[in-house]
């Protein structure tokens, strides 16, 4: 990439403008299937069934290898969804899958972060808060209230000279690695400026690509997120001295991530692919 960061509209399943071998850490959260807020935007994929939604998302993930450094990370942020067909409620481990998927792209998996949001209420027959026979044994359900933050490794561990002073620049402090390398994280959101956009996109609070990026990659590396909604990892990159590049499918975020950034926006580049390869703006 010629800019230190480039937005591009378009279908990051054709990553064409990235070289291979050039990114050094995915930052992301992409559509989760089987939850209802993304039920329209894979219904304009064409894809119904749990399989068929995550084969719209296996190949982006196909071009994340691609592009991705030996050595490089993907951190993916997905929750399960739990939903009740033909009469039977059923836990959809969107997880699992994602893993299956990298594993099957020759990855190496490493331990996830589960990252416990504000609670919701627990269901009953998985409809929503208990009632009062929620008391009874055997028919509630377990609440999800946990997201996953998986993290992948493209072959070996990345080699850097000795003494590489960016290393050092980038290094945090002990209290940040205690907190951050352990297995549950307990972050909330954090106030958003486009709360509605922002809400309906699903827009991960700062600190989740704040930590991942800071963990994961020093000064001056290249991140990527294929999933760029409303520019949440763009902004943080900048704020944390990497370089960024990101694909966000619908043309209407990109005032949004524009005034999200505040005036260093003008230091970013937006490319658009040819319109045809942009899907129809189900936020529209
Ligand atoms: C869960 S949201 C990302 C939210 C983001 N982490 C944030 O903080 O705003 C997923 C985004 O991916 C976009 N998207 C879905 N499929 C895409 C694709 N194939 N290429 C580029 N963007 C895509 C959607 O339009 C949506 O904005």
């Amino acid at each position: 990439m010629s800019a230190d960061y480039t937005v591009i509209i378009g279908d990051s399943r054709n990553m064409k403008e990235i070289t291979d071998d050039s990114i050094h850490l995915v930052v992301t959260s992409p559509p989760y299937p089987m939850i209802s807020i993304w039920d329209d935007f894979f219904r304009t994929e064409s894809a119904e069934s749990y399989d068929e939604m995550h084969h719209v998302l296996d190949k982006t993930w196909k071009e994340v290898e691609r592009v991705l450094v030996p050595g490089g990370i993907v951190c993916v942020n997905i929750g399960d969804a739990t939903r009740t067909k033909d009469g039977t409620f059923h836990l959809y481990p969107n997880h699992s899958r994602v893993i299956e998927t990298f594993e099957h792209l020759g990855l190496v998996t490493l331990p996830y972060v589960l990252w416990k949001k504000p609670t919701t209420k627990p269901s009953y027959k998985g409809k929503g808060a208990f009632l009062g026979s929620g008391f009874l044994p055997p028919n509630a359900y377990v609440t999800l209230d946990m997201e996953f933050i998986l993290i992948f490794r493209k072959g070996r561990l990345r080699g850097f000279e000795p003494k590489d002073a960016r290393r050092y620049d980038s290094k945090f402090t002990k209290k940040e690695r205690d907190e951050w390398f352990s297995q549950v994280w307990t972050v909330t959101g954090t106030r958003q400026t486009h709360r509605d956009l922002e809400r309906r996109v699903a827009a991960f609070p700062e600190e989740i690509p704040l930590r991942l990026i800071r963990m994961f990659s020093i000064k001056g590396d290249l991140v990527l997120d294929p999933f760029l909604g409303s520019g949440t990892t763009l902004k943080v990159a900048m704020s944390t001295g990497r370089r960024f590049v990101g694909y966000e499918k619908l043309a209407s975020f990109a005032h949004i991530i524009k005034e999200r950034i505040g005036p260093s926006a003008a230091t970013i580049e937006f490319q658009r692919q040819s319109s045809a390869e942009i899907s129809s703006e189900v936020f529209a």
